[in-house]
């Protein structure tokens, strides 16, 4: 379905890729002034599509994609702080070239499975945005997972049982940190700070719509459960909604810039590619609401 959506400045066009999820957006070039209309029609795309893509932006500078990642709110610090790009503290980079102070390829976080981001802060990003520098020739795709559509498919008796249940966030659950990386792993354990209480079924703001919502690698537990006992039936969850037709996996062409609306949307990163390629993505993170 191709819908053509006015602009004064510029002629962009939204193609859908599947119903339940994901567009691709053409004719929009973000170096050059983005009047409000198209502002508001990329934002209202995002929403209604979960996960935007904006083609051919490859010629961006820093400055230009962070200007780019502002059309979409006001950016927020990310919590993982080890790599960022120079003079741009809001762009945090992943790059599976980076090496370590001895030069050794350096141990990167792989999140390779269904999450949402920081769930253990209080106001967790509303967008993630992410940026493709540099791309290997095939697989790394980022996969999302339409959470509304897949939470409004559940049994309704399923649905009333998590409606309820709320989950504690730190940095890194206890059930997993044996696979932590140790700066995360020291940062979680000096840290005093209480568990973040967060809804697991979450009301987006903009639409009133209710979506499965959490990270399993922060969460420590869903009240009332044991640590291990939540692992597991956030397993079961992920297993139950992440089908085929609520899903999208991304596969990126260098210059894609890829919005994903945390609040209706689970997503993991691949790490089926070539590692000799470089896969290089900047990242920026949206501030949103105290989720309810
Ligand atoms: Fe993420």
């Amino acid at each position: 379905m191709n819908a053509s959506l006015p602009s004064a400045s510029q002629s962009m066009n939204v193609t859908k890729v599947k119903p339940n999820i994901g567009a691709i957006v053409t004719g929009v070039d973000l170096s050059r002034p983005i009047d409000e209309a198209t502002k508001k029609a990329l934002h209202a795309a995002v929403v209604e599509n979960v996960v935007l893509v904006i083609r051919d932006q490859a010629h961006l500078t820093s400055a230009q994609v962070q200007a780019a990642g502002e059309i979409f709110g006001e950016l927020m610090e990310d919590q993982n702080r080890r790599y960022l790009v120079d003079g741009h503290p809001l762009i945090s980079v992943l790059d599976n070239f980076h090496k370590d102070s001895e030069g050794k390829p350096a141990k990167v976080g792989k999140n390779a499975t269904w999450h949402t981001d920081h769930t253990n802060q209080e106001f967790p990003p509303k967008f993630t945005m992410l940026y493709a520098v540099a791309v290997p020739d095939k697989g790394g795709a980022t996969s999302v997972c339409n959470t509304r559509a897949a939470y409004e498919s559940l049994p309704e008796n399923f649905k009333q049982k998590i409606n309820p249940m709320k989950t504690e966030n730190t940095l890194l659950s206890s059930a997993r940190f044996k696979i932590a990386n140790p700066d995360v792993l020291k940062a979680q354990l000096s840290s005093t700070k209480l568990p973040t209480i967060q809804p697991l079924v979450r009301t987006h703001p903009e639409t009133g719509t209710k979506a499965v919502w959490f990270h399993k690698g922060k969460t420590e537990k869903i009240i009332g459960m044991t640590p291990e006992e939540t692992q597991d039936f956030l397993q079961e969850i992920t297993d139950t909604i992440t089908q085929p037709e609520f899903c999208y996996a991304h596969e990126y062409q260098k210059g894609d810039l890829l919005i994903v609306d945390n609040r209706a949307s689970l997503h993991k990163a691949g790490f089926d590619y070539d590692h000799s390629q470089q896969r290089r993505l900047y990242r920026m993170l949206v501030r949103g609401d105290r989720p309810y």
